[in-house]
C-alpha cells in the first residue's frame, strides 16, 4: 500500500529530507479529535444543600444547565461522540440529553415552535453519547479511566463540565484547530493573578510555538505562594492521547488521596509532547459559588433584554 505522495520510482533523499518527509507524513496523520469526555461524578459538596438531590452541572446559568454550555462548546469542536461519566442521582443528565415526548408533544399542540426548536437544536444525535458510571467517585483521573474502553484507541478531549469558556470560538475548538498542527496532547491555559497561582494547576512553558502556544516542561498543583512556575492556571480542557489510561490504570493516589489526572499526564510527559494554549476567550469556575454567580450575571448581560432589566436592579443591590 502506498503513503500519500510515495511513488515506486522516488529518488533516494538525503537524510534531513527523509526527516522532514516523516515530520510532514506525522503532522498528516495526527487522529482527528472525535470523542469527548465529561466526568460528571462528582459529590458537588460546596453546593449542599442544592445538589443533594439535583447534580451541580444541572444548575442552570441563566436558562440553560451549566452542563449544556459545555456540550455545545464540544460539539461547536466537531466532537461526534460524547462521553459521560456519571454517578449515582445524576439520571437527571441523560434525562437532558434525551427526548421529551410528552413536553415535545404538548408544545406542538400549543404551536410552541420557538421552544420545540430550542429542544431540537440542543439534542445531540441519536447515538452520539454514552454514559458510563465511576461508581466510587475516586477523582478525575479515575473518572476519565472509567471512559477507556469507550474512547479506545484514539486521541480524545477532556472537558470538566463545572467550568464553562465564553468565547467568540469555542475554546476546545482552538484547541483542535492547534491539536491539527502539532499533534501530542494540548492543554487549555489561563492568566491568573500573581498572587492567586497557589489555588490552580499552574504550567512551566519551554518554547513558543507561537503567539499563543508553548510547549509544557511541568505542571504544579497548587504551588506554594511566591514558587509559581508561571502564572498560567490549567483551565480544565485537554486534548490526550490514549497512553494516559495506561497510566491512570495504576491508580496510584495523589493530592487529597485522589487518583488525580495531573499526576497520569505528568508521567505521560517522560515520553510525549505537551503543548499549552492560551485561548481566546474567559473561564468562569461554576464549581464554586462565586464563580457560579458572576458566570450567571456575565451571560445574563450578553442578552439585551435581558441587560435592560437586569442592569438597574443590579445597581439597586451594590446601592
Ligand atoms: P471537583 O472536585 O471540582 O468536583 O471535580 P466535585 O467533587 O463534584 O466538587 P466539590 O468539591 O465536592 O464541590 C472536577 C470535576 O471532576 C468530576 C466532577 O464531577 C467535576 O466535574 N469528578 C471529580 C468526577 O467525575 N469524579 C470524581 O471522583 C471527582
Amino acid at each position: 500500500m502506498s503513503v500519500v505522495g510515495e511513488t515506486d520510482d522516488a529518488p533516494a533523499l538525503p537524510g534531513s529530507a527523509i526527516a522532514s518527509g516523516i515530520n510532514d507524513l506525522e503532522s498528516l496523520m495526527h487522529k482527528p479529535i472525535r470523542k469527548a469526555v465529561l466526568p460528571v461524578a462528582g459529590l458537588g459538596t460546596r453546593f449542599l444543600p442544592a445538589t443533594k438531590a439535583v447534580p451541580k452541572e444541572m444548575l442552570t446559568i441563566v436558562d440553560r444547565p451549566i452542563v449544556q454550555y459545555v456540550v455545545d462548546e464540544a460539539r461547536a469542536a466537531g466532537i461526534e461522540h460524547i462521553v459521560f461519566v456519571t454517578g449515582r442521582n445524576k439520571t437527571v443528565i441523560a434525562d437532558h440529553f434525551d427526548r421529551a415526548y410528552e413536553l415535545e408533544d404538548t408544545l406542538k399542540s400549543r404551536h410552541k415552535d420557538e421552544a420545540l426548536e430550542l429542544l431540537d437544536k440542543i439534542r445531540p444525535a441519536a447515538g452520539s453519547t454514552s454514559f458510563t458510571r465511576q461508581q466510587d467517585p475516586l477523582g478525575l483521573g479515575h473518572a476519565i479511566w472509567c471512559a477507556r474502553d469507550i474512547i479506545g484507541p484514539e486521541p480524545f478531549a477532556v472537558l470538566l463540565p463545572d467550568v464553562i469558556i465564553k468565547s467568540d470560538v469555542s475554546c476546545l475548538k482552538q484547541m483542535v484547530d492547534l491539536y491539527d498542527q502539532i499533534g501530542g496532547n494540548i492543554i487549555a491555559v489561563e492568566e491568573v493573578p500573581e498572587d492567586q497561582t497557589h489555588k490552580y494547576g499552574i504550567v512551566e512553558l519551554g518554547a513558543e510555538i507561537n503567539a499563543r502556544a508553548s510547549r509544557i516542561t511541568n505542571m504544579v498543583e497548587k504551588p506554594a505562594p511566591g514558587t509559581a512556575p508561571s502564572n498560567l492556571m490549567i483551565t480544565g480542557r485537554y486534548i490526550l492521547q490514549p497512553d494516559v489510561f495506561d497510566l491512570l490504570s495504576r491508580h496510584e493516589t495523589g493530592a487529597g488521596g485522589e487518583i488525580q489526572l495531573t499526576d497520569s499526564m505528568l508521567a505521560l510527559m517522560a515520553s510525549q509532547s505537551f503543548a499549552s494554549i492560551r485561548f481566546e476567550g474567559k473561564s468562569y469556575d461554576c464549581g464554586s459559588k462565586a464563580g457560579f454567580l458572576i458566570a450567571n450575571i456575565a451571560y445574563a448581560l450578553d442578552d439585551q433584554d435581558l441587560a435592560g432589566e437586569l442592569l438597574p436592579l443590579l445597581h439597586d443591590v451594590l446601592d
